[in-house]
This record gives structure tokens, C-alpha cells and sequence, in this order.
């Protein structure tokens, strides 16, 4: 069986963290095995899911570099390492039993990271489809999505604010589609919605389907003021249950 893959991307600040942490702990509750990955060296996705341990990372010797005149990538998982194995010792569980798996977080230099970024990579590209659904929460901007790192996943939730600069991000992702390895499924997820019209704007500009509609939502403010994930927070939150439909939604259409 194939199980869910979706990531969520779009420009600095519009809420990517919040929806994916939300939507991924509600697909927990519905009984499904989830992995939420964050590919982002800022921490984030951790705080929406309810994770308190941010340190958690994968380390270096989870690869190792190609050997001299041997092919293919120059790093690759360790001898004996399998990408489920490899998530079973470095992802943490969360609340509803939720997996996060994240690269170490900047310190220093992102280069001093770049071992177990690739680690990463291969672990994703190795991961049965039958195991977890992911979850995937990237940085903010083009560069990850358009270099590979939502490859794992099927639908790419771009999500984007009634703002000018929001909306023009998304009409340059919404090109995604047209690369190498388009994902099968490329739909909005508005959010921070104020006004009935904001959705058909935001569908005007990006020239993609908005799926869902998250409304502007106070709430959001004051959960993070406490430190606590929305859906811990404030479960009957307007934002929170747009989320959780989106979920219904999603999983009604994959049947
Ligand atoms: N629907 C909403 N209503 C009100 N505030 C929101 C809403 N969604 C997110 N926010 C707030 O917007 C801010 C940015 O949210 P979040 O960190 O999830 O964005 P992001 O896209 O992941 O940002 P980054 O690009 O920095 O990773 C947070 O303060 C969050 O509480
Ligand atoms: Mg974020």
C-alpha cells in the first residue's frame, strides 16, 4: 500500500510550519503512521508538532564518502544502514506517535551540517512507500524545492498569504510543475485568510487550485506565546480545524 506523501512549501513566514504540524498530527490521530520531516536548518516544524527536543538530528556517520573509483553519489548511506533503520535510530516520537526526523541544525557553518543533510537525502530516496507517510515541512523560498529536496513527495502544498509578495512566490513554484520531476499533484493551501475574496485571488495570481482555505486565527499567536503545538493549544481553533478538514479531504480523494 502506498501511503501518503506531501509536502508543504512557500515563502519565508506564511505559515508552512503551523499547517504542516497540524495536518500532520491529525493524520496520526486517523490511525496512520507518520514521519514529519524538516528539512529546514532553523528549527521549526518541531514546535508545531509539540516536540520539545530540537537537538535531535541525524548524525554524520550515518554515511559514509564514496570510496576511490567507486560510482555514484559521494555520500551514501553506511554499509548496513537501511533508510527504515536509519529512521527508527534518528527520528524521535512525538505526540499521537507522530516520527520527526530532522538533519542537524546550524550551529556554525551550514557546510559543517553537509554530512548529515546528504544522509538525509538518501534516506528519503530509499524509503519504502509502504511505511510512513511523510510529511515534509522545507524552507522558505525556491531553493530546496527546485533542487530536489520535496522529490519524496506526491503532492507539494504551496502555501500561500493574500499578500503581493506571498502570491508572486507561489506563481514561481507553481513552475515546479514543469521540471524534471514534476509532482503529481501541485495545489495551494491559502492561509491567513481575512476575506471571502482572498482564495480567487490567490488562484489569479499563482494560476493554481486552492484546496483549502485557512482562516486568519489568533490563536496561532497565542500558542506559540506558550509554547504549545495549535492542535494542543487551541484544538477548536478555526485554523486548526481548516487543517484537519484539508486532511479529510486529502485522504477521501486518495481513496
Ligand atoms: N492562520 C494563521 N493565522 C495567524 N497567524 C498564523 C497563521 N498561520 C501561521 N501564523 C503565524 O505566522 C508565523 C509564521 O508561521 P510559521 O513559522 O508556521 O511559518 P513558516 O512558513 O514555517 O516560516 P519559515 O519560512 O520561517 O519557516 C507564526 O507566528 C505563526 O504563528
Ligand atoms: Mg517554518
Amino acid at each position: 500500500m502506498t501511503l501518503l506523501r506531501v509536502a508543504f512549501v512557500g515563502k519565508g513566514g506564511v505559515g508552512k510550519s503551523a499547517v504542516a504540524g497540524t495536518f500532520a498530527r491529525t493524520l496520526a490521530r486517523q490511525g496512520n503512521p507518520v514521519l514529519a520531516l524538516d528539512s529546514d536548518p532553523m528549527p521549526g516544524l518541531a514546535f508545531s508538532l509539540g516536540i520539545e527536543r530540537t537537538d535531535v538530528g541525524i548524525p554524520d556517520d550515518a554515511v559514509r564518502e564514496r570510496a576511490k573509483g567507486e560510482e555514484g553519489p559521494r555520500f551514501r548511506l553506511r554499509e548496513g544502514l537501511s533508510a527504515v533503520e536509519a529512521v527508527e535510530s534518528y527520528s524521535v516520537e512525538g505526540p499521537d506517535g507522530v516520527r520527526f526526523l530532522q538533519f542537524a541544525k546550524l550551529r556554525g557553518q551550514l557546510s559543517a551540517t553537509i554530512k548529515s543533510q546528504m544522509a538525509f537525502r538518501q534516506i528519503l530516496e530509499h524509503l519504502p512507500e509502504d511505511r510512513w507517510a511523510l510529511v515534509g515541512d522545507l524552507p522558505g523560498g525556491m531553493r530546496q524545492p527546485f533542487f530536489g529536496w520535496g522529490d519524496y513527495a506526491h503532492t507539494i502544498f504551496v502555501v500561500v498569504e493574500p499578500t503581493v509578495k506571498s502570491m508572486r512566490a507561489g506563481r514561481r513554484l507553481a513552475r515546479l510543475a514543469l521540471t524534471e520531476k514534476p509532482p503529481a499533484s501541485i495545489v495551494v493551501v491559502a492561509n491567513k485568510v481575512r476575506e471571502d475574496g482572498d482564495a480567487a485571488r490567490i488562484e489569479a495570481a499563482t494560476g493554481l487550485p486552492v484546496v483549502a482555505s485557512v482562516p486568519w486565527d489568533e490563536a496561532l499567536a497565542d500558542a506559540e506565546q506558550a509554547g504549545l503545538a495549535p492542535i494542543d493549544a487551541a484544538p477548536e481553533s478555526p485554523s486548526v480545524k481548516a487543517v484537519a478538514a484539508l486532511v479529510d479531504q486529502v485522504m477521501a480523494t486518495a481513496g
